[in-house]
């Protein structure tokens, strides 16, 4: 009988428990709209590195980091065609890893040299990869997500803690209200009256999770086994004040380890504008991204050392951002690695200790040789019930 615990759940490089588990599903590695055809870019995952480009004919390609010569970085190389060719003494690979041309060696040479690629498929904005051994399981679509609407991939957050960090935030309804508590403020939200209870169950793809305020369901988050969070919020949507105060958000968001110490955020939004507004919102989005390039990760680390206060930040940032950076003062503040042998959790954790049974019995499963749930792709907005009514106690929604 294998034992596992919270420990297993944090590690993930390679041949480690949950990197095994993490390595069945698709995961997303880099941002469509970040990589022209034509160039190529070094990338860490789980503890691994790898060279992603985009070769000639637009194809995404991941191929491993290193040249099987003398081992340096593809990545400095020319993408020639659909292929890689290094920098050093110019070894040319194709997308599937194959050495097809190498300079100055005898013809046969080649044929024997291969590196290792890995599947690639793009979808919603973003680039997927499959890093797991054999053929890639089916993809997993998100089909509200494929709707009318602005449909945008967010920047890519990069932050200095385990990526588990961030999934138990993804079910702790519990801290937005105090987290959150100075964007509630400005967009004119109060704290909710009352203390909320939390309840969360499985389902065929993960976790259900709402609140109940004085004996009223908010509206339900959703999260999908192993790594991705879906839901619905409102006061969140990049763009100008207006827009925070107006629009309604579906979200979903992968959190993937780039190593144990820091873990990268995908994020993709549909927003419910179309024809000439929608395209006006995603201008308007994209000139507060430009306009506003905060160093985030910088603010959110001064506060963490007390040389400022959230209150300090200026009224004129986005809402988006300024949620980013509470979530980053509660979320890196756990610290790079959280001892979770350490924690008291309550009433209000009932979301996180579900996500961490699963977890902790899918792992135990891989390690026994076992078979694992197979967790169905659905869709969640259905039954989301979200109300313009239900804006008050948006408060309720984990990010
Ligand atoms: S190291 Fe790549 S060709 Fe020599
Ligand atoms: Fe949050």
């Amino acid at each position: 009988m294998a034992t596992v615990d919270l420990n297993d759940i944090i590690r993930t490089g390679p041949g480690t428990l949950a990197g095994r588990y993490l390595r069945l599903f698709w995961q997303p590695i880099y941002r469509s709209r970040d990589l022209a055809p034509g160039h190529a870019v070094a990338v860490r995952l789980m503890g691994e590195d790898f060279t992603l480009y985009r070769g000639e004919s637009g194809q995404a390609q991941l191929l491993a980091s290193r040249c099987a010569h003398r081992g340096t970085l593809l990545s400095t190389g020319w993408v020639e065609g659909d292929c890689l060719r290094c920098f050093y003494h110019g070894w040319q690979y194709d997308a599937d890893g194959q050495c097809v041309d190498q300079p100055g060696e005898d013809r046969g040479f080649a044929a024997k040299v291969r590196i290792a690629s890995y599947p690639t498929r793009e979808y919603l904005g973003l680039i997927f990869v499959y890093l797991g051994e054999g053929d890639p399981p089916e993809f997993r679509r998100f089909p509200d997500f494929e709707g009318p609407g602005v449909l945008e991939a967010g920047e890519p957050e990069y932050w200095p803690c385990n990526y588990f960090n961030r999934l138990d935030n993804a079910r702790d309804g519990a801290h937005v209200p105090w987290t959150h508590s100075e964007s509630l403020r400005r967009t004119g939200a109060s704290r909710p009256v009352g203390a909320a209870s939390s309840h969360a169950e499985e389902t065929e793809y993960g976790i259900r999770s709402w609140s109940e305020r004085q004996g009223k369901p908010s509206y339900y988050t959703h999260f999908h086994m192993p790594n991705i969070n879906q839901n619905r919020s409102f006061a969140r949507v990049e763009g100008s004040l207006e827009d925070a105060a107006t629009l309604w958000v579906d979200r979903l968001f992968w959190r993937v380890p780039i190593d144990d110490e820091s873990c990268v955020s995908f994020v993709v939004d549909l927003v419910p504008l179309t024809g000439d507004e929608g395209e006006a919102y995603r201008q308007r989005r994209r000139q507060t991204e430009e306009s506003q390039r905060l160093p985030l990760r910088q603010i959110g680390d001064d506060i963490l050392a007390g040389k400022m206060r959230i209150s300090d930040i200026g009224e004129d940032i986005s809402i988006y951002k300024l949620f980013w950076i509470e979530d980053y003062v509660v979320q890196v503040g756990q610290g790079s690695v959280a001892d979770r042998s350490r924690e008291r959790l309550g009433r209000v954790d009932t979301g996180v200790l579900l996500l961490r049974k699963l977890w902790l019995r899918e792992l135990k499963a891989l390690a026994e040789d076992e078979p694992v749930k197979q967790w169905q792709s659905v869709s969640g907005r259905a039954d989301s019930a979200a109300t313009p009514a239900a804006r008050a106690s948006a408060a309720a929604m984990p990010s």
